[in-house]
This record gives C-alpha cells, sequence and structure tokens, in this order.
C-alpha cells in the first residue's frame, strides 16, 4: 500500500472524539471496584452482549477481583443501518444454562431499551438466582421501553456514537475511545 493510500481510522475526519480512552479507562475501573464489592461471595455470570460489548467486557473484567464466568449471547435488531428495527432475534444463544446464576448482562449501550428489555424477560424466564445489568453508554433520549441499569459508565446525548466497541456497519469497533460519527441520519425510532 502507498502512503498515499494509508489513511488513519483514528484520526479520521469523520469522528469526533467525544470520550477520551482515559476517562473510559478511569470510570470502568470504578465500576469494577462497585461491581467486586457488590457481588462479594458470590461468582458473577458476566453475559456480554456481541458485538459491541467485547471491547467494554474486556476492560471490566480485569477490575473484578472475584471468580467470575462469562458467556456470550449475539441479538440482531439494528442490522447494518442506524435504524432500530424494534426487533430482537437471537443470532447467537449461550453456550452454557442460567439456571441459579447470578448473572451480570454487559451491554455498550442503552439507547431505545428494546434489547436489553427483550434480553432481560428472556434470561428471566431461564431460572436466574439474580440479574443486573452494566451498561457503558446510555442514551435516554430516544428510549421507548425503560429498563432497569444497575451500572453505567456515562449518559450521553442523542447522537451517533461509534467506537471502543460500537460500530456503524460493522467499521470504527477498533477506535480506544467512544466518538461521534458525524453526517449520519439516524431515523426516530420506529415504535
Ligand atoms: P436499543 O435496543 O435501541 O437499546 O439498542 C441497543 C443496540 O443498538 C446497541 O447494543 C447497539 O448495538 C445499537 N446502538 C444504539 N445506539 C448506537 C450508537 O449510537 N452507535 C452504535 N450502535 C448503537
Ligand atoms: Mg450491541
Amino acid at each position: 500500500m502507498s502512503s498515499a493510500e494509508r489513511v488513519s481510522e483514528f484520526h479520521n475526519p469523520d469522528i469526533e472524539v467525544l470520550i477520551d480512552e482515559a476517562t473510559l479507562k478511569r470510570r470502568i475501573a470504578e465500576l469494577g471496584v462497585e461491581i467486586t464489592r457488590d457481588y462479594a461471595g458470590t461468582t458473577p455470570h458476566l453475559v456480554c452482549v456481541l458485538k459491541g460489548a467485547v471491547v467494554f467486557l474486556a476492560e471490566l473484567i480485569r477490575h473484578i477481583d472475584l471468580p467470575l464466568t462469562l458467556d456470550f449471547i449475539a441479538v440482531s435488531s439494528y442490522g447494518n443501518a442506524t435504524k432500530t428495527s424494534g426487533e430482537v432475534r437471537i443470532v447467537k444463544d449461550l453456550d452454557e444454562s442460567l439456571a441459579g446464576r447470578d448473572v451480570l448482562l454487559v451491554e455498550d449501550i442503552l439507547d431505545t431499551g428494546l434489547t436489553l428489555n427483550y434480553l432481560m424477560n428472556n434470561f428471566l424466564s431461564r431460572g436466574v438466582r439474580s440479574l443486573r445489568i452494566v451498561t457503558l453508554l446510555n442514551k435516554p433520549a430516544r428510549r421507548i421501553v425503560e429498563v432497569p441499569i444497575s451500572y453505567k459508565g456515562f449518559d450521553i446525548p442523542d447522537a451517533f456514537v461509534v467506537g471502543f466497541g460500537l460500530d456503524y456497519a460493522q467499521r470504527y469497533r477498533n477506535l480506544p475511545f467512544i466518538a461521534v460519527l458525524k453526517n449520519v441520519v439516524v431515523d426516530p425510532p420506529s415504535r
């Protein structure tokens, strides 16, 4: 590849940093300390919602000083666009049973609430011992369904954000910070 083709993804003119890396890491460390304290004496079972929450999960578990287990679930609600379909579908289900587990659901962003509302009800029907939600970001402006959040990293304004695991059409997950993607038209929630 010639130097002319080597355009930086991290210094892309379409993105504007909203939460820098140091701020993210500091807050995530605090969440880890809180979770460690609250779950003392138990073995929390962290369920990560693929793919967006993987970077957050990886950072978070390094600050949870407890025995813990992990599982992953993939759901589809956005497709490749910025419009919510209002429908949630499990694309990859969990490997392990949730029965009797202290489940901590790890999500990247709470937007309309449709995804977490669906997952919460789905997990409750699988006989969990307890269920809590940790989300890195909360975008309250577009909420359709209220979802109880136990742990939250940051409230953000009504903008489409990427980075630190979050994507736009599968791109930008590798940015080490949260950025606003400029010039993106986000459709209003469909219900
Ligand atoms: P909800 O079901 O509307 O709460 O949306 C949750 C999912 O939508 C998240 O897990 C993300 O995958 C996606 N999402 C919502 N807002 C954004 C955003 O600003 N950037 C990237 N993905 C988003
Ligand atoms: Mg997601």
